[in-house]
């Protein structure tokens, strides 16, 4: 009996954690809050906003001037607009590493109070969520409906398509309806609906328009969406056909090694350590390579490898 009651007491020490750990989540679970479709969740309008986005954009996505202003007025005039005619499309297109996912992700986090994990806010990404040709039928339909249900429970749901540029273009034909100027569409409204498309598609434009601007002695911060716009468009032509649903076509640009810096910067407190401008600089160099070959002012993978790599890069 007391040897029995001993074991009991050890199992119930050693597994106390456990038990409590499990009745926490529990609790968790029964008294955390539900997300509800109301402006305890989500900005729901523009009274004030546009200053924690311009915040956010200044202060983390770096080296794009372009990007930033364009975002800002396009979600800002979105927001502040009651009767929006269309769901708001914004189409990203830039090398890898470039910020593009980061930017959706501040736009995400100054819309809906979950960010990310925000129940009306819906991720795909075309290589993984559709990637048999064969079945772009079933995928279409599942993807309308999926869009349809979601806005008819919330109208201000966003939907991100990250590798647009490998989308089918059957899937694309499928949501373009839902982007364009239809008071409704089956009873259902998608005025207050956001479609964030990204891609690399534009990638090359971009880059090759940067260094000959700058090989023409021009400043960064000088090359406008309008010196870009027109290449994209044409080549979102290619996407979205000739129904034009895409309200701003948003070139990212490539990084250059002082961004490559403030990354670093930013990855060293990421990993605890005390941020060293001297030591950046000094292993912006190495971390990533530039093209083109003789001037090495390009990042070729972005800001994007320096997370994995930086530890190597520190000792
Ligand atoms: N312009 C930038 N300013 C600050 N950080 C950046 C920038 N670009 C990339 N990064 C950082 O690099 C990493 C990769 O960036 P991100 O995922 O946004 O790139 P992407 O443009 O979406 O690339 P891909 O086309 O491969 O999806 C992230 O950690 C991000 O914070
Ligand atoms: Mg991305």
């Amino acid at each position: 009996m007391q040897l029995a009651l001993l074991l009991f007491l050890l199992v119930g020490t050693c597994r106390a954690d456990y038990f409590f750990g499990d009745l926490k989540d529990w609790f968790d679970k029964i008294t955390a809050p539900n997300e509800y479709c109301n402006r305890e969740w989500i900005t729901l309008d523009g009274k004030g906003y546009g200053k924690g986005l311009e915040a956010d954009l200044g202060r983390y996505l770096f080296g794009q001037h372009i990007a930033s202003d364009v975002i800002l007025n396009a979600m800002t005039g979105f927001m502040n607009n009651d009767n929006p005619k269309k769901s708001l499309v914004l189409s990203f297109h830039g090398r890898a590493g470039t910020g593009k996912s980061l930017a959706s992700q501040l736009i995400v986090k100054n819309i809906f109070k979950k960010g990310m994990d925000s129940r009306f806010v819906h991720f795909f990404d075309s290589i993984i969520n559709f990637p048999h040709a064969s079945l772009v039928e079933t995928y279409k339909s599942q993807l309308q409906n999926w869009i349809r249900g979601n806005v008819t429970n919330c109208a201000h749901s966003m939907f991100i398509f990250d590798e647009m540029d490998k989308m089918h273009p059957g899937i694309i034909d499928g949501i373009k309806p839902f982007m364009d100027y239809h008071y409704k569409l089956d009873g259902v409204s998608y005025q207050k609906a956001i479609f964030l498309f990204l891609s690399n598609g534009g990638g090359e434009i971009i880059r090759e328009s940067t260094l000959v601007s700058w090989k023409a002695g021009k400043k960064r911060e000088e090359l406008k969406l309008e010196d870009l716009e027109t290449a994209l468009s044409s080549l979102g032509f290619v996407y979205y056909g000739e129904s034009i649903v895409v309200d701003f076509f948003i070139p990212f640009l490539p990084l250059e090694r002082q961004h490559i810096v403030q990354c670093i910067m930013v990855e060293m407190v990421a990993m605890g350590l005390q941020p060293d401008h001297n030591k950046a600089c000094e292993i912006s160099d190495k971390i990533v390579n530039y093209i083109p070959d003789d001037e090495r002012r390009i990042s070729v993978p972005g800001c994007k490898r320096i997370a994995g790599r930086l530890w190597h890069f520190m000792q």
